[in-house]
């Protein structure tokens, strides 16, 4: 199998940007770029409080809504949390887990993101997982090991068939909103290696079938080379995901 006949998935992450209103309008705008665009899954991940008018506004067009976290409990006392069935309910398809933001600074370890990615799975949403190395990691020479790490303790007791529901983003922390992209080089050795860590456990095949995002400084300008490498079946954009133009155009490069 071959990287033509996995799914590209141009994911926007809007971190803590746009309010409803704001969020129905700029969906309004990358569904018409998205139109017609079969060539790749479009997906708008949005803060909690916008999801309902996001999904209104994604409705009947190809673009599809997710949220950026989620807690690993069903329900009870966990202050500020938001559950899997209440992001169903508000019509979110996809979440993001372990985002290096969430692990910088909301305290996010292998350990939760394992899970929220298992709780996530059972719950009927598709999960976007991120791993990727600091530049310390970066530095030292153990970039590998880093997200061979993160991936293979974040899929602990997900099998093949839930693994089917997982697409994994690459995204080197140092990459993201720094305007440092990775080279099209650096970001196509890591998403091998992570590749690899899924062959290792789930075989050849699964593998093959899984769709691996890169995630950093990615857009309009160098969505093209960067999803022309083997192992870059798609992108998780920050910034870019905000402007429906450079958004349209990584749509475009995905096609
Ligand atoms: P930027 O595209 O703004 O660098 O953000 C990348 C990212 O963190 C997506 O999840």
């Amino acid at each position: 199998m071959k990287k033509s006949v996995r799914k590209a998935v141009i994911a926007g992450n809007w971190k803590m940007n746009k309010t409803p209103s704001e969020a129905s309008e700029l969906i309004k705008q990358i569904a018409e770029k998205a139109e017609g665009k079969n060539g790749c899954e479009v997906v708008l991940c949005v803060p909690f409080v916008d999801l309902c008018a996001a999904s209104d506004a994604a409705k009947g067009t190809n673009v599809k809504i997710g949220a950026q976290n989620v807690h690993f409990e069903e329900k009870g006392a966990f202050t500020g949390e938001i559950s899997v069935s209440m992001l169903k309910e508000v019509g979110a398809e996809y979440v993001i887990i372990g985002h290096s933001e969430r692990r910088q600074y909301f305290g996010e370890s292998n350990e939760t993101v394992n899970k929220r990615v298992k709780a996530a799975l059972a719950g009927g949403l598709k999960v976007i997982l991120c791993v990727g190395e600091t530049l310390d990691e970066r530095e030292k020479g153990i970039t590998g090991e880093t997200v061979s790490v993160q991936t293979k303790i974040a899929l602990l007791d997900v099998d093949s068939e839930a693994l089917k529901n997982v697409i994994i983003a690459y995204e080197p922390v140092w990459a993201i909103g720094t305007g440092k992209t990775a080279t099209a080089d650096q970001a196509q050795e890591v998403c091998a290696k992570i590749r690899e860590v899924l062959a290792d456990k789930y075989g050849n095949d699964a593998a093959e079938a899984t769709t691996i995002q890169y995630g950093g400084s990615m857009n309009a300008a160098n969505a093209a080379e960067l999803l022309a490498k083997v192992d870059i079946d798609g992108g998780l954009i920050g910034g870019a995901s905000l402007k429906s133009e450079d958004f349209g155009v990584i749509i475009d490069a995905a096609q």
